[in-house]
């Protein structure tokens, strides 16, 4: 059974798509064993709390820097012996030493179809604010490998999600959720507990 250990920074509704894919025993090969939030206040530490999962808080102000931040990353992952780090909205930039430590341990939902509204500066709200500015007609949601490159590690799953006339950023959003972030974050992260995901010349291979 491999150790999943979630990164939050707020409200948390992907961590509840995975306790609610847990519940339903849809993650085959793994369990949530932890969560550590960059932010003390966020509602995702209630979620988990409310399902019997530890929690562990790791603020950045803590910390002098983004090498300290992720030094303190590191350990704390070693400590829970993550098997599996999956980023569920973690808005808190590490450096690369997580990336090399963990290499293809790491997932990251991002809420877009990669390679478009991606990269340093597209993180939350802004990403459909961005969508809805280029007019785009369909857009999505993708789970990828962490590495170095901001949002540039190996794509898993990704699925499409239309955009209706008079969306606002808020309307994208929930959209975004509903049809693709909660659906294909629980389905890579049980595909990784069973070993069916490999990466191949920096594409990956689902078996
Ligand atoms: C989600 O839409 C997630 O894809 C996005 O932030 C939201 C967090 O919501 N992540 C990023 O933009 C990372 N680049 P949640 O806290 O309710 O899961």
């Amino acid at each position: 059974m491999k150790k999943i250990v979630v990164l939050v920074s707020g409200g948390g509704t992907n961590l509840q798509a995975l306790i609610d894919a847990q519940k339903a025993g849809e993650i085959q090969n793994g369990k949530i064993t932890c969560v550590i939030s960059s932010n003390k206040e966020a509602y995702a530490l209630t979620r988990a709390r409310e399902n019997g999962i530890a929690t562990r808080v790791l603020c950045r102000k803590d910390y002098k820097d983004v090498a300290a931040y992720s030094q303190a990353m590191v350990a704390a992952l070693q400590e829970e012996q993550a098997d599996l780090v999956v980023y569920a909205g973690f808005m808190t930039i590490l450096d690369e030493t997580v990336c090399q430590a963990f290499q293809y341990k790491m997932l990251n939902v991002h809420p877009s179809l990669i390679p478009s509204f991606c990269g340093k500066g597209f993180y939350g709200l802004h990403v459909h604010e961005a969508a809805l500015e280029k007019g785009v007609k369909v857009t999505g949601a993708t789970v990828h490998f962490v590495t170095e490159v901001c949002d540039g590690g190996p794509i898993i799953l990704q699925k499409p999600v239309e955009v209706n006339q008079g969306d606002t950023p808020e309307t994208l959003q929930r959209r975004v959720m509903e049809q693709a972030e909660w659906k294909i974050l629980p389905q890579a992260v049980s595909l990784f507990c069973q070993d069916k995901i490999q990466v191949a010349d920096g594409r990956v291979i689902l078996l």
